[in-house]
């Protein structure tokens, strides 16, 4: 019997990761959010416009997420980071706000409208010597990369993920750490009733990793699903 998630949206073809639920029961999110260091005021301030002023807010990686980028960076150290997908700008100042003075983000966000947003509150944040925006598709612009990257987080783009992957693991540094998000796809990826692209896509991207002895990897079932993936050969 298919299993069913509580919440799945109507269509199986969603064109955001906003229009559907998360795999967590929202009640463990809400207990797990108060139990969790507060975000900064920046990012309150950045979730709420973001909200206000977009259908997309559900697109955030909010404070459960946040918080573990953080603590990812924070462990890790990296001196490059680079994002796919940064939208309002919500992870990437998550992760400026703990990077090392001396470390470098990259994001890449397609959607020319989100740019003044995005700015702002890298400017409020302090963080704009820190993060470097590009506008354009990241398909295109990260083979142009000269850098090699400490941590990469893939937040864009689903259908491409398995592309991204090819893509991404030449640049990232050895020890180095892939992060992508929604990998579960509100628990589409394990029910044969959904065939859509993103799922196939997801599909393809889990089980290549599944299958690469380069890495050690886990995928962490928050929210809708972070694959965090070590390159360790
Ligand atoms: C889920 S949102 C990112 C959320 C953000 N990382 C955060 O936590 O607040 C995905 C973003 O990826 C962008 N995007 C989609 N396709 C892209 C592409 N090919 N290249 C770069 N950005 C893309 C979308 O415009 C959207 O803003």
């Amino acid at each position: 019997m298919a299993h069913v998630v509580k919440g799945l949206p109507k269509s199986d073809e969603p064109l955001y990761a906003s229009d559907f639920d998360n795999v967590t029961l929202p009640q463990a999110e809400t207990y797990a959010e108060n139990h969790t260091t507060d975000i900064s005021d920046v990012l309150r301030e950045l979730s709420r416009e973001t909200h206000l002023k977009t259908p997309h807010g559900r697109m955030l990686s909010g404070v459960l997420q946040g918080r573990l980028l953080q603590l990812l960076c924070k462990l890790k150290n990296p001196q490059s980071v680079l994002e796919i997908g940064t939208f309002t700008g919500y992870s990437a100042i998550a992760i400026g706000e703990v990077l090392a003075p001396t470390a470098t983000l990259t994001c890449i966000e397609i959607n020319p409208e989100y740019e003044d947003f995005i700015r702002k509150y890298t400017n409020k944040a302090g963080l704009s010597k820190t993060i470097e925006l590009i506008i354009g598709n990241a398909l295109q612009i990260i083979p142009t990369l000269k850098s090699t990257f400490d941590l990469i987080f893939l937040d864009a783009d689903k259908v491409h993920y398995p592309e991204y992957y090819d893509l991404v693991m030449p640049k990232l540094t050895q020890g180095g750490l892939l992060v992508a998000d929604n990998v579960l796809w509100s628990g589409q990826v394990w029910d044969a009733a959904y065939n859509n692209k993103e799922v196939t896509a997801l599909r393809q991207f889990n089980d290549k990793i599944q299958n690469d002895s380069r890495v050690t990897n886990l995928l962490l079932p928050l929210r809708d699903g972070l694959m965090i993936v070590e390159k360790t050969g």
